[in-house]
């Protein structure tokens, strides 16, 4: 909130008394004065230089050192004084007006149960004007000079109403802290004790602990000579005011000691792991931490969680690739992307615990893995592809904080729209540049027609605002395009609908959402291109291990189908029959493909693919391929252009509305390298060059336009190429493979990133 919208909250005091003017008080008269504030504000401290200086600042109107002199003129009294003296202070406020009649109470401590005993005590009861509250916000500094007008805005400011509470006082309370900026929120006594101890109480202790261990060892001037900022951003706090802390942990004692040892514990398990070397436990531990870390930076800023991981790890990457290599050896490729988001959802949504392993830890499914903790599922890892879903069915998804951020993923999206369309609350989705532009009203319509109500953004775009609460219809739908993502979409809002949705699609699309359902016990079923469930059924956790993504090893394969002498294996790559397109494909062409150890594990079919040099050439690519090759085109090209003779494919407008318009991008990308083509509305020709002793064409610079399918595409061509291949715009590779580069040497590429800013 900005200082602007505070004078719309209306304080409607005569005569405000601080009682204790330090930072806190200080910072609430400054805070008040700045929002325009019209009554007198009044100060009482026992340091009278504190007052002389709350009024030299302008803060106060005027004040003293005596309680008896101040008190009976105030309308609202604000007790800002150290936790362990707000008994003494209510006594003498008691003895003024044994009730509090005509006059609204409140205070400012960190602890709330020691100071309702406190009341009880002085008042014999809790007063109905004294409503106790504790503003979230402070400094390491204190006393009045430091008083900071803005020191409440956008920060919370929690109130502890009793039974007996007085709505009146209590709606004067919250326009006081609203009109400084504030959020109020209200919360019983205990709850707000044990929170803060957790989150405010310990870390106080453990950094006052750190700088007096530090400090009473015989070399402490070179410690903190040479303190680093991890010393000084953990030790920041250890510089606050003693005597408040002092009170609260005497005053929050039970609450502090409890989180204590949860934390001793952890540490325990720390120490342990450093002690015997145990990097995995090392790592799990950090891991789960970073990723909290950043979740939290993101809460308390408002934005994705996704955009403030990314706005660090990002930029502009470009990839130069040095012609010629070799495809040589075995490799495995990470996680299948659609699989990785559909287990996190369907795990988030089932009752029990779901362990994934092999889980694609690219960026967009870990933007899945993040919405489903900021909608308040438990989740731990990912670590090494492990992810553990503490699921918590159909119904127990809690509003996000904010937009949900999808980043780059339609999937994810289309999916999620579904999902939320049969949630209670309303939820905002949104992406990233690219997902910006591409069409949601193949998703928003279908489910408008099963009553969700979502708003998009001009033409169909996003972001979408899906509200809650609607109730859904089971319907029949008859796609017009093959997407499994909107007949993936239905169904997900199947699952929350009255009565059967049923989906019928023009041709075969992946069908990993039915056979995870399946997976999870719940019954889909299928009849030739048809497939339906009934709303309604609960999802009961399992395992997934999710095999290698074969969209994601096409990129390979179609390294060692273009480059001769070439013997490459993929292993554990998902072969799902929806999915095979490019293997058909390939195999039409002339290449050698070979499966070999055909299993199935986890409902999903599995093999390791070897591919050996084989001279291609040109085809007709069938249409009925495009939809089970529909993410595979860019690498198909390339293969395309290493083939004799002509390659034809039509039927694959769809592919203008990926993450780029791959017709175009591919197209310009050819012409660069001097591949010949003819562009098409819905397809392209492109005239191969099949003789293994030549380059099959030059070098040059490509843009990849932000598409991480387009990008490793060309880095692929360049071993086939006459010259390098510099790739502008290759930071979306982390989407989907993220140690691609990694692996594309591993198999004999030479293949440098440059990340804009100089790094490495
Ligand atoms: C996906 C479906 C495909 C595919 C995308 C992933 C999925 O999109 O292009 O990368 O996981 O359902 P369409 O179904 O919209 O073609």
């Amino acid at each position: 909130m900005s200082q602007a919208s505070v004078n719309e909250s209306a304080v409607d005091e005569s005569r405000l008394l601080i009682v204790g003017l330090g930072l806190i008080g200080g910072s609430l008269a400054a805070a008040l004065r700045a929002a325009g504030f019209q009554g007198e504000i009044m100060a009482c401290d026992p340091d009278a230089r504190e007052i002389e200086r709350g009024i030299e600042m302008g803060l106060i109107d005027g004040g003293s050192t005596r309680l008896a002199e101040q008190a009976p003129a105030a309308s609202m009294i604000v007790l800002a004084v150290p936790v362990l003296a707000m008994e003494s202070v209510m006594g003498e406020l008691a003895t003024l007006n044994p009730t509090l009649a005509g006059q609204v109470v409140t205070d400012v401590g960190s602890t709330k149960a020691a100071i309702r005993d406190a009341a009880l005590k002085v008042f014999g009861h809790m007063p109905p004007t004294l409503v106790l509250g504790h503003p979230i916000a402070g400094s390491e500094k204190s006393g009045v000079a430091a008083a900071n007008s803005t020191l409440y805005v956008d920060h919370n400011v929690i109130l502890t109403p009793e039974a007996e509470t007085d709505a009146g006082a209590l709606a004067r309370v919250r326009a006081l802290w609203q009109a400084c900026g504030a959020q109020v929120l209200e919360m019983d006594v205990s709850r707000h004790d044990e929170v803060l101890a957790q989150t405010s109480h310990l870390p106080h202790l453990l950094a006052f602990s750190l700088v007096d261990t530090l400090a009473r060892q015989d070399q402490r001037l070179d410690i903190f000579r040479y303190a680093a900022g991890g010393f000084r951003d953990f030790t920041r706090i250890a510089g606050s005011d003693p005597v408040m802390w002092r009170d609260i942990f005497t005053a929050n004692r039970e609450a502090v000691l409890s989180s204590l040892d949860d934390f001793e514990r952890g540490l325990a398990r720390l120490r342990t792991a450093v002690e015997t070397g145990d990097g995995d436990a090392m790592l799990a531990t950090f891991d789960r931490a970073s990723h909290a870390r950043h979740y939290f930076e993101s809460l308390l800023n408002k934005t994705s969680y996704q955009t403030e991981y990314a706005m660090q790890s990002q930029g502009q990457v470009t990839y130069r690739v040095r012609p010629g290599g070799s495809a040589q050896g075995s490799v495995r490729v990470p996680g299948d992307k659609s699989i990785s988001h559909r287990s996190i959802m369907l795990g988030a949504l089932a009752e029990g615990v779901t362990t994934v392993t092999g889980f694609l830890e690219g960026e967009d499914s870990l933007a899945t893995l993040q919405a489903f903790r900021e909608m308040g599922v438990a989740i731990e890892g990912p670590h090494q592809g492990r992810v553990v879903i503490h699921g918590v069915g159909m119904h127990g998804l809690q509003a996000p904080s904010g937009p949900i951020y999808v980043g780059n993923s339609g999937t994810a999206m289309r999916l999620f729209a579904g999902l939320l369309a049969g949630q209670a609350f309303t939820s905002e989705l949104t992406g990233d540049e690219s997902l910006t532009r591409r069409p949601m009203n193949r998703v928003a319509e279908p489910l408008r027609a099963m009553g969700a109500v979502i708003d998009t953004a001009e033409g169909g775009r996003p972001p979408l605002h899906i509200h809650g609460g609607a109730s859904l219809k089971g319907m029949y739908y008859d796609m017009p395009v093959a997407s499994a993502q909107v007949k993936s979409c239905l169904l997900l809002a199947g699952l929350y609908a009255d009565g059967e949705t049923r989906v019928r699609e023009p041709a075969p699309t992946r069908d990993h959402t039915e056979r995870m359902l399946g997976g999870f016990g719940y019954q889909v079923e299928r009849q030739g291109d048809t497939c339906w469930l009934n709303g309604g059924e609960r999802l009961t956790a399992g395992a997934i291990d999710v095999p290698a993504d074969i969209s994601s090893a096409t990129f390979f394969m179609v390294a060692a189908a273009i480059t001769p002498d070439a013997d490459l294996t993929l292993e554990h790559v998902g072969i799902n029959p929806t999915r095979i397109g490019v293997i058909n494909i390939l195999t039409l062409m002339g290449a050698n493909l070979e499966l070999v150890n055909e299993r199935e594990i986890g409902g999903e079919p599995v093999a390791d693919i070897r591919v050996r040099y084989a001279p291609l050439t040109g085809i007709d690519i069938p249409v009925a391929q495009v939809p089970l090759a529909i993410d595979e085109f860019p690498a198909l090209f390339i293969a395309a252009a290493n083939a004799s003779g002509t390659t034809r494919l039509r039927g694959a407008a769809e592919l203008r509305v990926k993450e780029s318009d791959r017709l175009q991008a591919m197209a310009d990308g050819l012409a660069t390298l001097g591949v010949e083509h003819r562009l098409l509305d819905e397809g392209i020709d492109i005239v191969g060059n099949g003789d293994a002793q030549t380059p099959s064409y030059g070098g040059g610079r490509i843009d990849s336009l932000g598409d991480h399918r387009i990008a490793m595409a060309f880095a692929v061509a360049a071993l086939r190429a006459g010259d390098d291949i510099v790739i502008d715009n290759c930071a979306n590779v982390a989407t989907s493979f993220p140690d691609f580069i990694e692996l594309a040497t591993r198999i004999g590429m030479t293949l440098d990133a440059e990340r804009a800013g100089g790094e490495g």
